[in-house]
């Protein structure tokens, strides 16, 4: 099976700036963060209920949703606190000069 190829979504000067962003791709809605230097994309929609974790906050690699709190490693996706349980899905990040390109399966 061929993978999926990447595609552009955002500026990195634009996320260096407001560090977390949402930005919409293959029908999807998708949270980029950007900490110490590292690029990373999880699912924007938290897995418990509908809040936007673009509009959470950033505490080290992880991402805080700002409707209950339940923290999401920008890793692995995991939940790391309740009420959410399921993780968040994660998508490749890769950087080309100014420009962030995901990798996502075509939905
Ligand atoms: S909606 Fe995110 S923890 Fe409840």
């Amino acid at each position: 099976m061929r993978a999926s190829p990447f595609t552009v979504v955002a500026s990195l000067n634009d996320l260096k700036t407001s560090k977390l962003l949402c930005v919409k791709t293959h029908g999807l809605r998708i949270a980029l963060a950007y900490v110490d230097g590292k690029v990373f994309a999880v699912d924007d929609m938290c897995s418990h209920e509908d809040a936007s974790l673009s509009k959470g906050s950033l505490h080290g690699e992880c991402i805080k949703c700002p409707l209950h709190g339940s923290r999401f490693d920008l890793n692995s996706g995991a939940a790391l606190d309740e009420p959410a349980e399921d993780p968040v899905t994660t998508y490749p990040v890769k950087i080309v000069g100014d420009e962030i390109l995901l990798q996502v399966q075509q939905v």
